[in-house]
């Protein structure tokens, strides 16, 4: 699937300027967008990431709690002339305290002729998609012929991060997962066996998980202060670690001390690191994700590296994917149309 561009597809089906396209999460859903579709748009946008081809300030934010944050997240990618902004929030205890998701959001599209606003649409779905895409085509790119994957972390993005990897990674035979909460471990085993060609274990530890696994994610929560649960002693030489979590989940030591240290976007670590996220200071960065998917810059050159890649998210993936579900809801009659 490539980004559709052609503004008068949006303007045959929707006034623009006097109305917008509102979709709810089940819209979004039911348009049932392949993880194929996500891993090639979210390509597509990374690599324009990485040849410099985008607007994209880092996310500024908003914390009413100590353990929680919103971010406001615009972008702009002139290629396919994609303009828009993502409003997520991330409330940690929300599962326990009020049965509803860690993450839930809205993204906001704009006519970039006019500006005017063409489509809000929910965004718990396609940052659930995007993620994981990322991820996995960072790992398929600095690790392709893995066969071991460990995921610590099994919510949202703990179970899309199994069934991404299962399309991105060819080889893959064994998938390790932990959680403190095992019930959820226990949950994503159920559920994803089934459908799954490969072998998915319960992890006895975080240690086993690391000492199991060629390439591995975590999908936790995000702190200031590192929980450095995986201690550096435990990571061996050739591991790939891809955080979703920031520094939260790994000990700072092994961020400092591998080969490679890779982020989505220098300026948003940058900008975490200036709150107050890498207490002992941000590694250096020797690429940018979509430098690498790019080609730009070089990935794994050696075997034996040890890689780590902190992809913290990027509206310009938001943006892509969200774009390409507004063209089919538009395509398909999906959605509500709203006067603006
Ligand atoms: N990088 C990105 O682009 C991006 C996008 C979305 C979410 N996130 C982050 O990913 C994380 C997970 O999001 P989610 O929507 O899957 O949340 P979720 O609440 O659905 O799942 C999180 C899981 O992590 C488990 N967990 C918490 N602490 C743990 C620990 N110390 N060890 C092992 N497991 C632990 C929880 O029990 C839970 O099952 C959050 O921190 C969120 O902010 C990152």
């Amino acid at each position: 699937m490539t980004v559709p561009t052609d503004r008068q597809c949006v303007a045959d089906q929707l006034k623009i300027g006097s109305e917008l396209l509102y979709l709810t999460r089940q819209d979004v859903e039911r348009l049932a967008l392949t993880r194929e579709d996500i891993l090639e748009l979210t390509r597509q946008a990374l690599v324009e990431h990485g040849h410099r081809r985008y607007e994209m300030p880092a996310k500024i934010g908003v914390h009413p709690y100590d353990n929680v944050f919103y971010h406001a997240m615009p972008a702009y990618l002139p290629g396919p002339g994609i303009v828009g902004m993502k409003w997520i929030e991330c409330y940690p205890d929300n599962p326990q305290r009020f049965d509803l998701p860690q993450t839930t959001g809205l993204l906001v599209l704009n006519d970039v002729d006019t500006g005017v606003p063409v489509a809000v649409m929910d965004s718990a779905w396609l940052t659930a998609m995007r993620t994981p895409a990322v991820t996995v085509l960072a790992a398929a790119a600095l690790h392709p012929d893995a066969t071991t994957f460990g995921m610590f972390g099994c919510g949202v993005q703990g179970i899309e991060h199994v069934r991404y990897a299962a399309v991105a990674l060819p080889r893959l035979k064994n998938v390790y997962v932990y959680d403190t909460n095992k019930a959820a471990a226990d949950a994503l085993i159920a559920m994803l066996q089934p459908e799954l060609d490969l072998r998915i274990i319960l992890g006895e530890s975080p240690e086993a998980v690391t000492k199991s696994a060629e390439v591995l994610s975590s999908a936790t929560v995000i702190l200031r202060d590192p929980l450095a649960v995986v201690k550096d002693e435990w990571v061996t030489a050739g591991q790939t670690i891809l955080p979703c979590d920031l520094n939260t989940f790994w000990d700072p030591r092994t961020a400092r001390r591998a080969d490679k240290y890779i982020v989505d976007s220098i300026e948003e670590h940058q900008l975490f690191a200036s709150m107050g996220y890498f207490p002992d200071g941000l590694p250096e960065v020797a690429a940018e994700t979509g430098e690498v998917l790019a080609g730009v810059k070089p990935g794994r050159e050696r075997a034996e590296e040890i890689i780590v890649n902190s992809n913290i998210g990027m509206a310009v993936c938001d943006i892509a994917v969200g774009h390409a579900i507004m063209h089919r809801a538009l395509g398909r009659g999906v959605g509500v149309r709203l006067p603006l």
